[in-house]
């Protein structure tokens, strides 16, 4: 081909393309001259049989043919394909914006990440441990005897002798003093499971947040219900604070179950609080010296607190949710409410 034969293609390519009747016509211009498989393309593929002193000249003029084939084809409109704009019929300024789903955090996970921006500021880190576990790290170690209710085939879901879903995030406990030394400040957000009845407050599948905090120095009642009246008014709101009731737990010595002042009548008595102006919202006492000797931490060298909150409990009670059966039917109507 000569230059000359060249220049020719290209001007009867311009003049197809301000002829074309539609954006499909020019569609198809585009893919004939310089689309992939394009006379274009195809051109400069063929560059290397051109004798070598035409070469310049030639790759000159097949990139400028290029060039306005494009411009061309941009001026003609159907410079974006994908999205239409520039097609010149098409764009109407003052059609209403295209709407876009917004997605919101699930009530639960907005809990767990506001939990850990609060323990955060006081020093703790995100642990995790596995769904599955073991009668050592969810039983034994908790110092939970094997007569225990608790480990009874008919609250605990059993895969063999050894191996079952968790109870609870207190395993996780074990896991982090194994593998650390103290001291260890760590709060442990994840699923636990027990064979429950499903109702409005029960179900067999939910989420806690347990809390550690291990130390060389004394750590006290006092240290774990600071701790707490801390996290209950950044997590509640200013009034809410938290009270201690004696209670029994296998892993903690003294043991305590943690109320919050209700917060919608700030402890004067309403429906949500059954009048008694507090609300149940975790168990939590001392490390038992027990724990300590089977992660292998010396008793006479450590102490510290734990705690396990439920964290469908706390979205219930701030978000005003009566029925826990809501938060895992994905119902967006529900899950909108709350965006
Ligand atoms: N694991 C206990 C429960 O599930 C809660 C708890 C955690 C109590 C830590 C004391 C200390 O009921």
């Amino acid at each position: 081909m000569t230059l000359a034969e060249l220049e020719e293609l290209k001007a009867a390519s311009l003049k197809e393309i301000a002829a074309a009747a539609d954006a499909a016509a020019i569609e198809a211009l585009r893919v004939k001259y310089v689309g992939r498989n394009g006379s274009i393309p195809a051109l400069i593929k063929g560059m290397k049989d051109v004798p070598q002193a035409e070469r310049p000249a030639f790759g000159k003029a097949i990139q400028a043919w290029k060039a306005e084939v494009e411009a061309a084809i941009r001026e003609r409109g159907t410079g974006n394909r994908e999205s239409g704009i520039g097609d010149r019929e098409e764009l109407d300024l003052t059609k209403p914006g295209r709407w876009m789903a917004l997605g919101s955090k699930h009530p639960l996970t907005r809990v767990i990440e506001e939990t850990a921006r609060i323990f955060g500021r006081l020093g703790f880190t995100v642990v995790e441990g596995p769904e599955l576990e073991n009668r050592f790290n969810n039983f034994t170690a908790l110092n939970t005897p094997p007569h225990h209710p608790s480990q009874d085939r008919t609250d605990t879901f059993w895969f063999n002798d050894d191996c079952l879903l968790r109870t609870q995030t207190s395993p996780v406990q074990i896991r982090t003093m194994m593998a650390n030394k103290p001291p260890v400040r760590v709060i442990c957000p994840g699923r636990t499971f027990r064979r429950d009845t499903t109702d409005a407050t029960h179900s067999a599948n939910f989420h806690q947040i347990e809390g550690l905090y291990v130390d060389t120095k004394p750590v006290s009642l006092a240290d774990l219900k600071s701790v707490l009246a801390y996290f209950a008014k950044e997590m509640m709101g200013d009034g809410v604070t938290v009270r201690f009731r004696p209670h029994f737990f296998p892993f903690t010595e003294p043991s305590v179950e943690v109320d919050f002042t209700c917060h919608v009548c700030k402890g004067k008595g309403c429906r949500v609080c059954k009048d008694s102006g507090w609300i149940e919202v975790a168990g939590a006492g001392m490390v038992d010296p027990r724990v300590f000797q089977h992660v292998g931490y010396d008793p006479a060298q450590v102490s510290g607190y734990a705690f396990g909150f439920g964290v469908e409990r706390i979205a219930m009670i701030k978000y005003g949710i009566p029925d826990i059966r809501w938060l895992y039917e994905n119902d967006v109507r529900f899950l909108k409410e709350l965006a």
